[in-house]
């Protein structure tokens, strides 16, 4: 494998990320035993940021696939292409990453079907290995390799879910949203807008999130309040930011609008 393989999926400048507990020693701990990891959370709070920090910090190349429905375990594993040649095989993401010691990130691994969740498996204990089976190839996974998925608990259905044999090959950290001070800073420094408006923001996010499970699926994330901040950065009327960012991506719901709204014109006065 060319060194400009593995060149292209280094993560070359330090990404932003404040952390939250002892989560980076303990990732760093489980990277260094090898430990596949499952970042669990709701969408927004951090995880991927998490994982390219990670991948920063203990420099190794980092290869993200977003998963859903409808991939196949050729889509991670790889597939013959047809070419003016003949057949050529071209590797999938999950066997690049095995192949030049990657971290390979399956985000939001419970949309793939069990079927191709299952292809992790033989490299996810002490085997270590990756069976291209079309191809007639064993492959080991080269020593710095390692397997990190994230899981969202709170969309999990029956259908939905990691099988016990899946899910007991991983350690795992729980992610939620930051605390408000850490959360507020977060914003702040992912926008530009000033730490008091940061904070406004935060706060309509916890009235939100009380929200959950009385009306609404899922809290406010901390990624909306960054494109809150985003807009209002960009000199946008904060009402008329939250109103696009924080209430209408949210929910359909004419009365949890209403009760959204009212939370943000608590804050803001247009
Ligand atoms: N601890 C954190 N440090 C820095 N930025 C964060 C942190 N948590 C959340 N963010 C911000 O929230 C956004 C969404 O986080 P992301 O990692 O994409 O969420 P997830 O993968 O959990 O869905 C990030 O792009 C970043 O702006
Ligand atoms: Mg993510």
């Amino acid at each position: 494998m060319s060194k400009n393989n593995v060149e292209q999926y280094k993560v070359t400048s330090e990404p932003f990320y404040k952390s939250v507990e002892d989560e980076v020693e303990l990732y760093e701990a489980a990277y260094k035993a090898r430990m596949p990891m499952m970042l669990k959370g709701p969408t927004g709070c951090g995880k991927s940021r998490f994982v390219e920090y990670m991948a920063w910090k203990l420099q190794r190349p980092l290869i993200t696939v977003a998963c859903n429905e409808d991939m196949t375990a050729s889509d991670l594993v790889g597939r013959f292409l047809l070419d003016k040649d003949g057949t050529r095989w071209q590797d999938g993401p999950l066997t690049t990453a095995a192949r030049i010691g990657a971290i390979c990130y399956l985000d939001e691994i419970v949309e793939a079907r069990q079927d191709t969740t299952v292809i992790i498996h033989p490299l996810t204990d002490h085997r270590r290995t990756l069976p291209l089976e079309k191809k007639g190839e064993l492959i080991e996974a080269h020593e710095d390799f390692q397997l990190v998925i994230s899981y969202n608990p709170g969309y999990q259905s029956l259908m939905k879910d990691l099988k016990q044999s899946t899910k007991q090959r991983f350690g795992a950290l729980d992610f939620d949203y930051p605390l408000e001070k850490d959360e507020t800073d977060i914003v702040a420094q992912e926008t530009g807008i000033d730490v008091e408006t940061a904070g406004k923001l935060v706060q309509i996010a916890h009235r939100a999130r009380n929200l959950k499970g009385h009306g609404l699926d899922e809290g406010i994330s901390t990624r909306l309040l960054v494109y809150a901040g985003q807009l209002i950065n960009k000199g946008v009327e904060p009402v008329s930011a939250c109103i696009m960012t924080l209430v209408t991506p949210l929910t359909d719901d004419p009365d949890m609008r209403e009760t959204l709204e009212a939370a943000v014109n608590t804050f803001f006065v247009k």
